[in-house]
Order: structure tokens, then sequence, then C-alpha cells
């Protein structure tokens, strides 16, 4: 069986984990050996920039070093975990990927978009998502969810203004537009179960293939 790779995208609050979990259960039950996995994250090298980079002042790291530290996450985890559970032929479902920092960093946080296609043609070369998820929920919303959840830790960018959020929103559409083939936006309002509906049926052949 050919490895597969799914991507879960979207601003904070959208409820993308919950539903990678449900997915990886759903592929799990029909047979498949299932990665599941999130950024920056991943490895212990990676879960250590990510300790960087989600907790702190707000304005801690500019955006370019923002984008090189999961850059540099990235490369660790495509090498020691994505990479090699796809020649295995697993399902690999990332918490995040590439888009995340087109969109946080790019989009949202004014970085130069031709250093972002640079480091992506180089780190994450033809290890593209066969599909890629993108949460789509007003972030009001997800910003009142993510507080009403409550940890209090890895809030740094939850913390960032509301203009901050609705870019990170417009920025996400435009990847999607950009690339219809790989991302579906999923309409992240309503109950979980109404949600992981959408995702099943836009996971479509890939989920039964
Ligand atoms: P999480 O909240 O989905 O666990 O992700 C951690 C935070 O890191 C989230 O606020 C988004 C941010 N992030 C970026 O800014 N750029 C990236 O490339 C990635 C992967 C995450």
């Amino acid at each position: 069986m050919a490895g597969i790779f799914v991507t879960f995208e979207g601003g904070e609050g959208t409820g993308k984990s919950t539903q990678l979990k449900i997915l990886a259960d759903s592929l799990s039950a029909q047979g498949r050996h299932v990665v599941q996995t999130r950024e920056p994250g991943g490895t212990p090298e990676a879960e250590a920039l990510r300790a960087l980079l989600v907790i702190g002042d707000t304005d801690r790291w500019t955006a370019e070093a923002e984008a090189l530290l999961n850059y540099a996450a990235r490369n660790s985890h495509l090498q020691k975990i994505v990479r090699p559970a796809l020649k295995s032929g697993h399902a690999v479902l990332c918490d995040r990927f590439m888009d995340s920092t087109r969109a946080y960093q790019g989009y949202a946080g004014g970085c130069d978009m031709d250093l972002l296609d640079a480091l992506e043609t180089s780190i994450v070369g033809d290890t593209r998502p066969n599909l890629t998820f993108i949460f789509d929920l007003d972030p009001k919303e997800g910003l009142a969810r993510t507080k009403a959840r409550g940890d209090g830790s890895e809030d740094r960018y939850e913390r960032k203004g509301i203009e901050f959020h609705q870019a990170l929103r417009r920025g996400f559409h435009k990847i999607a537009e950009g690339e219809p083939g790989r991302c579906r936006i999923i309409d992240a309002t309503g109950s979980v179960e109404k949600v992981a509906e959408r995702v099943r049926e836009a996971m479509g052949p890939l989920l039964y293939g």
C-alpha cells in the first residue's frame, strides 16, 4: 500500500487536532498503519524548538526567525519521522505543516515570501502532502474556544491581536485557492460529529483506496 500524507491546518481553536484523531481511528479500523504527528514537533529536537516558539512574549521573534526555527524543526521531522513512515507505506497524519508557515509567518506575520518559497523547495522538496484539510472558522469563535479550553500554556500566537488572526484566515484561503487539487477547506462550525462527516466526505477515495 502506498504511503499517504495528510495535513491538518487552520487557525486557533478550529478543532483540527480532534479531527485528526477521529480520522486516525477510522483509518486504523480499516487496517492502515497510521502515524499521528505534529509540527512544530514530532522529534525530541523539533519539540525542543517548539518550546521556543509557542511560549513567551508575542514579539519574541521576528517572522523570519520563526520561519527558520519552524523549518529547522521540519527538517528534523521530515528526515526522522515523515519520510521513513511514507516509505513504509504508512498513513501520516500531521497536525500543521508547511502551510502554517506560509499563513502564520508569511500572510499574517509579513515574512518575505521568497524566503518561504526557498525553504519549502529545499526542505520539503517532493514530500508534499497528498491532501490538506484547512479548517475554517471565524477567528473570534476560534479564540473563544481556546479560552474556554484554557490550559493557558503554548498560547503565544493566541495572544496576538485579532487582526493577525483575520489575516491568517485570509492567508489560508489564498493557499487553498492556489492549490485546489491538494487543499480542501472544511467548514469548522457545528458539532465535532458534523465536522468529522465533512472530513470523511472530503477524504473521498484516499480513505478507501
Ligand atoms: P498548535 O496550536 O496547532 O499546536 O500549533 C502551535 C502553534 O505554532 C500555532 O499557534 C501555530 C504555530 N505555527 C506557526 O506559527 N508556524 C508553523 O510553521 C507551524 C507548524 C506552527
